[in-house]
Formats: structure tokens, sequence, C-alpha cells
């Protein structure tokens, strides 16, 4: 994707194969902050304080984790160490596994003075994937958007709502529920976003905003709270989401507020599409409800805000009264009947159907 007119991506290793560099996605939109990582300690803490979040990214971020480790310690115990410290700093996302378990896979049956060039090779091997990955999501997400709008009165462009950020900055690049519709403002057809703004950290008004603005793309930021009365009147033909972990029986754990537009979308016969990557489905679990595991975050992302002040700094500010308790789960589950298909590289499919 491009910023500023520049081709960027969200993670590139350095020239020396040392570290790698991220964007650190707590300034945006206001300050553009990268930061490199060099060892897996760093990778950790910068996936854990959400320097990069996004399934598909903490997924790529994490096998660069191990290759880093490789560089430090290589040796079975040194690697089965870091897995264990890198899965554990977010537990919903299932890429995050994913990732570490398919590098360690490639690892440890090889010599110890083998495994950093491997681990290398094969950190880029899955960054690269989920950028091919993320473009076929597009493209049949943008078959259906074009079937859509072909069904729709002319005269007013595709209305489509998404939720959190499960853009190019949630993945290495495309994203996942915007890569379709970056595809359909590239093929020219009118595409109008309502970008919920996704408290509480508010990654459609800070990060979904801002891509769509680089982007081009029309945009209407709204609370989260709006999206049912807009589709009460009309004004949502289609909502696309991401997803953090899908189960077999196509139950999709996405950004908490999800499952309140799936109900709302269902209610008002709007189609509701999460689009998910073969890496985001876990097949060993079957009733996301019961099963997958909610991360609990601080209290204090519900009781404060952070934006821009009058003078231009990011400062943080307090909404609730002091010592108000709060609750924080980050994610939610939308049941399998509340969802009309999954956009995924294999087209829109069931999950059975990535299972090879
Ligand atoms: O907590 P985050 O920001 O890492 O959450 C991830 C998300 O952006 C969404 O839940 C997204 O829809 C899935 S990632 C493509």
């Amino acid at each position: 994707m491009k910023v500023g007119g520049l081709a960027r991506r969200t993670l590139w290793p350095d020239a020396v194969g040392d570290s790698v560099h991220v964007i650190d996605q707590r300034a945006l939109p206001h300050r553009w902050v990268e930061a490199q990582l060099a060892t897996v300690g760093a990778v950790a803490q910068a996936i854990a304080e959400m320097w990069v979040r996004g399934a598909p990214l903490i997924g790529a971020t994490a096998a660069y984790g191990m290759a880093l480790q490789c560089r430090a310690d290589a040796s079975d115990a040194g690697l089965h160490e870091a897995r264990r410290q890198l899965d554990a700093t977010r537990p919903t996302a299932v890429n995050l596994a994913w990732a570490t378990r398919r590098m360690l896979a490639q690892l440890l049956p090889l010599p110890e003075a083998q495994r950093a060039t491997a681990a290398w090779l094969e950190a880029a091997a899955i960054a690269e994937e989920d950028v091919a990955t993320n473009a076929a999501i597009g493209q049949h997400g943008l078959a259906m958007l074009q079937a859509l709008a072909a069904s729709r009165p002319t005269g007013r462009p595709l209305q489509v709502l998404t939720h959190c950020n499960a853009g190019w900055l949630a993945t290495v690049d495309w994203g996942t529920a915007l890569a379709p519709i970056y595809q359909a403002h590239d093929a020219g057809l009118a595409v109008h976003v309502w970008v919920d703004e996704t408290r509480p950290r508010n990654q459609g008004a800070s990060l979904t905003a801002w891509e769509l603005g680089q982007a081009g793309i029309a945009h209407t930021v709204i609370a989260d709270n709006t999206g049912g009365h807009l589709m009460q009147h009309g004004e949502v033909d289609v909502v696309i989401v991401g997803a953090d972990r899908v189960t077999a029986r196509g139950d999709v754990c996405n950004k908490i507020g999800t499952y309140l537009k799936a109900l709302a979308a269902y209610d008002n016969g709007v189609p509701f599409y999460a689009a998910v990557p073969r890496s985001t489905v876990d097949f060993t679990l079957d009733d996301g409800l019961a099963d997958i595991p909610i991360e609990m975050r601080t209290p204090r992302e519900v009781t404060h805000l952070t934006g821009l002040d009058a003078q231009g700094r990011l400062v943080e500010v307090q909404l609730a009264p002091g010592g108000t308790p709060a609750l924080n789960p980050a994610f939610d589950v939308t049941p399998a009947r509340l969802v009309t298909g999954l956009i995924t590289e294999r087209g829109i499919v069931t999950p059975e159907a990535l299972r090879s």
C-alpha cells in the first residue's frame, strides 16, 4: 500500500538480516514512527503492547521473532522458550501460534548451525505468503462486491461497513477485510466505507480511517452504536470484517463489537462476511463461544482516551470518574449462523474447504 505516494509494508527485515523493522502503530494516525526489533524479547514486547497488531501481522512478526532467537541461541531449548514467550503475548489471534509452530516444525529437524539462515528464509516466506494470500482474498471479495453492486440501483456507491482495522496495517500488505475494498477501488467500482470507530482502542477511527484516506477511498467514521441504525435505513449494502480466529464449524472471533454488527445485519437482511486467510482457521476448535480464549486487556483502555491536543501533542485524557471499575474483553464470537460467508484465498468457502 502507499503512504504519501510511497509503497510500504508493515514489516521489513534489515539488509544484513539481524533485525526487523515495524511501524509503531500506537502513534498512528498522528505520527509515523518506525521501530527496529533485534531480539525475541523486543518482538514479544512489540506484539504485547500493540506496536504491531492484527492477526496476520502478529503472526509474521512472531516468525521473525523466532528467526532472531536463532541468531542468539538456536538450541532446541532456546527455540521452545522463544515460542512460549511469543505465544503468551496475545492469546486470541491464532495466526501467532500458527506461525511459531510452523517455524519450529521447519527448524527443529535441522542441525543447529543451519537454523539461523533457514529461520530467516522461513520468516520471509511467511511474510510473502501473507501478501499473496491477502491479494487473493481481495480478488474473491471484489467479485462478490461487483455482483452485489450489479444487483443494487445505480446512482450511489456501494456502502460497506467494517469494524476495527483489518486493512494493510493488520497484515504485511493489502489487509483482509479491506483488500476487496482496495481492489474494488482500483477496478473503478464506486465504494463508500462506514468505519466503526471501534472502542476502546479505536482502531477504526485511528487506523482504518487513515488507511482509507491514504488510498483516496470515500469513508465516514461512525460511533460504534450507529451501524444498526444505518442498516435499518438501507444505508449498508454489506458488512465485511476480519477475524482473529475462526473455528472448524465457522464461528468467527473478531474485535469486540463484531457480534452486535452481525446481529443487526442478520435482522436487516444485510450480508455479513468475514475475510479470513487459512492461517486464521483453528481446526482444533469447533465451538467458538466455549473454546476460544478471549484476551482481557487493561481497564484503562476503557476509562481513558489518547489523542492530539490543540498544541498537537499526544495526550491521554480520563473519561470515567477516577477509580471506576471497567471491563475490557478485546474480542467476541459471532456464531456461524450469522455469517453469510468467509472470503478466503480459495474463494468464498466454508472452513472445511480450507482443511487440506
Ligand atoms: O486487537 P487487534 O487490533 O490486534 O485486533 C485485530 C484486529 O484488527 C481485528 O480483530 C481484525 O478484524 C482481525 S486482524 C485482520
